[in-house]
């Protein structure tokens, strides 16, 4: 945990900017997997986190703006509890740690609710992402699951201070990266032709756990790249596949790393596979030297489809004028999510509470295919902390849809795309801090081109 300091200016910022009425945080509880003692790993709300610091499972919390109070809700251990548990500090304990002085047990969180309504005092609280956070809105403050509306004016406060990465953060943020870099290392050496995913996948998630490390998300290391967010790890290696790693670590106190690593399952990468590497590799790095405060990551992504069109073009994939075939989005048929998102105390920063605040500044975001996936828009801006992460794929199922529709048939040579449905999918990702005159790269570098990488096969 940072220093108690640090949570008490975090929420005296968190109460200039809401101005009145009383602050709900829900702390999340232990979840059965398939009985309820049999629960899944613990994972403290993030946002929870981020203002009181305390990862336990039972807790809640009030800012009461107008009555200047901050209150813990939760309670003591049973015996039971210690029995089959362990020991934990006490409520009091845990306030102390955070600069909070007043602690009350849960079953007085209600009373305190319902005198607040009755003075009229607003209650604002995030968006509900679990059925326990529902279930507590309804229970405390007799709202059905259809009218549990979150408080913009409270979603919009926290992403303005959890956007911004403060220096103790990006030390966090930084570990969390060195280790998913060993994790992506470690995978880079050990993918070859006749074992199976899974036996890359432990590998590498070994490492995070090795360091002291949680994962940051489920773990994803297939020869079918080409579906995004595979997390199927039951495939043999075949000598022909190019095998994809997305991984990250999540360091004890929650901050997240989040890197992408392609790898040929052969010793080198084949010709063909090296012609399209080396395209995602020119668009990932023009995307990064490209990051800087005053343009938008929107501009950032058109530079990274401009730059896949042209070198699609070169293999014949597509034709016409890129400029043109990004503005119809004919480059998403091969590159079908965004180029990065947010990343801090989740891997998909504050994804929970909208990527239209988190991303986009309010501002409406495209519905156009592969560009409404972009989860981050808005206008970069110092102490940002942000992913790099394009891609090349080839999706089967895709190629065949939108071929039989003649979708951009202006701009994509489909005969060539029927010969690339074997190929899979390249993604390569890193971290990136958006410093006041540019950005810096966060963690250690692992392998980018297709040299780096053959360098540790
Ligand atoms: N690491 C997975 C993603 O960014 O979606
Ligand atoms: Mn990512």
């Amino acid at each position: 945990m940072f220093s108690k300091e640090t949570y008490m200016q975090r929420r005296a910022m968190l109460k200039k900017a809401i101005g009145s009425g009383v602050v709900l945080f829900l702390g999340n509880d232990d979840m059965g997997l398939n009985y309820a003692d049999n629960a899944c790993h613990y994972r403290q709300d993030s946002t929870f986190l981020y203002f009181f610091g305390l990862p336990f499972a039972g807790l809640s919390a009030i800012i009461d703006v107008d009555e200047d109070e901050e209150i813990i809700f939760g309670d003591e251990l049973t015996i039971d509890d210690i029995i089959w548990m362990g020991k934990q500090p006490t409520l009091r304990e845990k306030c102390e740690r955070v600069g909070i002085t007043t602690s009350r047990p849960t079953a007085e969180i209600t009373k305190y609710l319902h005198a607040a309504a009755q003075k009229g005092q607003p209650v604002h609280y995030l968006p509900p992402y679990r059925p326990e956070h529902r279930i507590k809105l309804l229970e405390w403050l007799g709202l059905p699951f259809a009218r549990q509306e979150s408080s913009t004016s409270l979603i919009r406060a926290v992403v303005a201070q959890r956007n911004y990465k403060s220096e103790e953060e990006i030390i966090e943020i930084e570990k969390a990266c060195n280790v998913t870099a060993d994790m992506h290392i470690a995978a880079t050496k050990a993918v070859r032709p006749d074992i199976y995913e899974y036996e890359v996948a432990a590998i590498l998630e070994g490492v995070a756990f090795t360091a002291g490390c949680n994962l940051s998300f489920a773990t994803i290391a297939t020869i079918n790249g080409q579906t995004l967010h595979n997390h199927y790890h039951g495939n043999k290696i075949k000598q022909s596949d190019l095998f994809l790693v997305d991984a990250g670590a999540e360091t004890p106190m929650g901050y997240a790393g989040d890197m992408s690593s392609t790898i040929p399952a052969g010793k080198t990468f084949t010709a063909r596979q090296r012609e399209i590497y080396q395209i995602q590799n020119r668009m990932h790095r023009e995307s990064v030297k490209a990051l800087r405060p005053g343009i938008t990551f929107a501009e950032v992504y058109d530079l990274s489809a401009r730059i896949l069109v042209e070198g699609l073009t070169q293999v014949g994939l597509m034709k016409g004028n890129p400029e043109d075939a990004v503005r119809e989005g004919a480059h998403a048929m091969f590159y079908p999510h965004g180029l990065g998102h947010m990343m801090g105390l989740d891997v998909h920063d504050m994804e929970n509470l909208g990527e239209i605040w988190v991303g986009y500044d309010g501002k409406p975001k495209s519905a156009q295919f592969g560009r409404r996936s972009l989860r981050l828009g808005r206008m970069l801006e110092p102490g940002f902390v942000l992913t790099i992460e394009p891609g090349i794929y080839f999706i089967p199922e895709l190629i065949d849809k939108w071929k039989a529709e003649k979708k951009c048939a202006d701009f994509i040579n489909y005969d060539v795309a029927e010969t690339y449905k074997d190929f899979g999918g390249i993604r390569n990702e890193e971290d990136y801090l958006i410093t006041p005159d540019g950005s810096r790269r966060l963690g250690k570098k692992i392998p980018l081109t297709p040299e780096e990488v053959e360098a540790l096969r």
